[in-house]
């Protein structure tokens, strides 16, 4: 299913999660066994079938505005025998996630995977929905290594490559988490809520 779903991501430009990104998605997920994740970004479903692969018993609340994505997300998690399993969201991702924060929803996986300059935005909700112990993955930090590139950036990419440099900036001084920056494919940031406060 997995490598179908691959197959149809590339023939159709759909942006997945990279190879490497992906097998460490799924060995934090083994891992961890986290029991709910959030996910903003869902695409056609690729990544989420791939969490709840490795996360068991976990159910998946994932978060996509596109409408011809959400539709092929619904039948691929169906073809999977997954749909039970998933709660789908079919919006721009900030109004879902103020609902789910005033109804005080918590998670022990988050994988964000949207909209990149809007991170920033999506912060204090995500961490206020991560139960102590879980974990933040975040995927293409780097953006095409523009993030770490010194001097001018493309007028068109300025403000989304500032506001992900905010939004590793916050994560590397919230005294709350512990984040490991890693240089993988498009760049990823794991960060634990600390157990103890
Ligand atoms: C990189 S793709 C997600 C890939 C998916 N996580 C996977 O690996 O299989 C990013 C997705 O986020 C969606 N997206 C972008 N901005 C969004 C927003 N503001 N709210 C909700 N979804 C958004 C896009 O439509 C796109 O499908």
């Amino acid at each position: 299913m997995l490598e179908k779903l691959k197959a149809y991501a590339l023939k159709n430009g759909v942006p997945i999660v990279r190879e490497e990104s992906g097998k460490l998605l799924y060995k934090e997920c083994e891992k961890r066994q986290p029991k709910r994740i959030l996910e903003i970004g869902t695409a056609i479903g690729y990544s989420g079938i791939l969490m709840l692969s490795a996360a068991k018993e976990a159910h998946l609340t994932t978060i996509e505005k596109d409408d011809n994505m959400i539709n092929l997300a619904r039948q691929n998690f169906d073809a999977a025998g997954l749909t039970n399993r998933v709660t789908l969201y079919h919006e721009d991702a900030i109004v879902t996630l103020e609902q789910l924060s005033i109804t005080g929803e918590k998670f022990d996986f988050i994988f964000l995977d949207g909209a990149k300059g809007q991170y920033i935005k999506y912060l204090p909700y995500l961490k206020q929905m991560l139960n102590k112990g879980g974990l933040l993955f975040a995927d293409d930090i780097y953006f095409h290594g523009l993030v770490k590139q010194e001097g001018i950036i493309p007028h068109k990419n300025r403000s989304l490559v500032n506001n992900l440099r905010k939004f590793i900036s916050a994560l590397e001084s919230d005294k709350d988490l512990e984040t490991e920056f890693l240089d993988l494919e498009d760049g990823i940031s794991i960060s634990r809520f600390k157990a103890t406060k």
